[in-house]
């Protein structure tokens, strides 16, 4: 998606640059529109640094390209953060006296503002009244947090989070083609206690499964996840449940499995656990040079989830992954056709976790096979994908 993002003269305008950061991770463009005033805050150089995109503020640069009309119909989204009680008025009064006020003029996408001022100036007559004025037009303005301002004082005023403002934003646009549904969603690695200190473990971060989560969100579902050692995980929108051992999240999840549209296992789950965990620590000085664990094997939770729906005749559509070290696309294809059958889920997403590509990066390229033989494959970053493995599951 494209997204132009307004940047106007305040001392939040720092910010901005995570704003860009999360919504380049996110797999858009962002094409940022500072007022001259936003340069006094945060260098152009920055800007088109993060953005990978070149800022030029002036309106009479680059006329034969007549931009301030291309940037405004090419946009999908405009986000304006912060923005000033000054900008607010403009806005209101639809001055177009530079490249922004002429961007918004110009575009029909949907445009979220983020004002970011001191407190006697957001509750001033005049400011309230602007937002009025942007509001009953369908401009989506945020309100402001409370909390520390620039000077000595508190109170409400201060720029939303980039987290929060992004999520807003990218929800104006979102297809809610997954309204209502009931998603429970597995992420992160389990741990499979050795005694109180140690542990076996996975690589898995849980980036995809969370990836999945969030844009199951924006696109209306409610969803729970189960995480498995994702530390401090808040996914806003969602119902986020800590877990740990692949005994625990089955438990977990045959108790939540029993009203869920879709169960998504984007969980790295250990496939054995240590049969006798000490409940001490083992001691080196005891144990000598070697050590032999005897591990059994922990239950299968998508094959459990699956020979449930069948036998209880439950109305879930499952999706697995498959962690594999193919190679080729072809041997990853044929891993993934087998881990299919095998589980008996109704898709498979297959991402090949050799070397560091996958685990706890913002990108994946993964290969997607539904047991209808349906096939796509799509690389890019994590919410792309979880995108694509949604769009697969609304048609199904
Ligand atoms: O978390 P990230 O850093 O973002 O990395 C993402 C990921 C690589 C962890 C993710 O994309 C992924 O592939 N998750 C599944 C990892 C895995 O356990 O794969 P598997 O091939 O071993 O298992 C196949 C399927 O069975 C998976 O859906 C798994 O959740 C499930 N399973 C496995 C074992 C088990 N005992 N119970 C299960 O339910």
């Amino acid at each position: 998606m494209r997204v132009v993002l307004g940047i106007t003269g305040g001392i939040a305008a720092y910010k901005a640059t995570s704003i860009i950061r999360l919504l380049i991770e996110a797999g858009h463009e962002v094409k940022v529109v500072p007022t001259q005033n936003a340069l006094r805050f945060i260098g152009a150089t920055t800007l088109e640094a993060l953005s990978h995109n070149s800022v030029d503020p002036d309106l009479y640069t680059d006329v034969e390209s007549v931009k301030h009309v291309e940037l405004g119909q090419s946009a999908d989204l405009i986000i304006v953060a912060p923005a000033t009680a000054s900008f607010l008025a403009r806005y209101a009064a639809g001055i177009a006296d530079d490249l922004l006020g002429n961007v918004l003029l110009t575009s029909r996408a949907p445009v979220l503002v983020a004002p970011a001022m001191h407190t006697e100036m957001w509750t001033n007559a005049a400011t309230v009244a602007n937002v009025e004025t942007l509001r009953s037009r369908g401009i989506n303005v945020l309100n402001p947090d409370s909390g520390r301002l620039t000077g000595k004082d508190s109170g409400a005023g201060r720029l939303p989070e980039p987290e929060a403002i992004v999520e807003a934003a990218l929800a104006l646009t979102s297809v809610r083609d997954l309204s209502g549904k009931r998603i429970l969603v597995t992420a992160g690695g389990t741990r499979e206690a050795i005694d109180p200190v140690r542990f076996i473990g996975n690589h898995s971060s849980g980036k995809q499964g969370v990836a999945i989560a969030r844009e199951a969100v924006s696109r209306g579902a409610r969803v729970t996840v189960l995480a498995a050692n994702i530390e401090g995980l808040q996914i806003s929108g969602a119902t986020v449940i800590a877990t740990d051992t692949a005994i625990e999240m089955e438990r977990q999840v045959n108790h939540l499995l029993q009203g869920t549209d879709v169960f998504i296992s984007a969980a790295a789950v250990s496939d054995f656990r240590v049969a006798e965990v000490s409940a001490t620590k083992l001691k080196r000085s005891q144990l000598g040079d070697q050590i032999n664990l005897r591990l059994i094997a922990n239950p299968d939770i998508l094959a459990g989830v699956v020979s449930r729906v069948r036998e209880e005749g439950l109305d879930v559509r499952t999706v697995g992954f498959a962690a594999e070290t193919a190679g080729t696309q072809w041997a990853l294809a044929e891993l993934a056709k087998a881990k299919l059958g095998s589980k008996g889920c109704d898709v498979i997403v297959a991402n090949d976790v050799s070397g560091s590509a996958v685990f706890g990066s913002e990108h994946n390229d993964a290969l997607i096979i539904t047991k209808d033989g349906e096939q796509k494959r799509i690389a890019g970053t994590k919410t792309a994908v979880a995108s694509v493995v949604l769009d697969i599951l609304a048609e199904l």
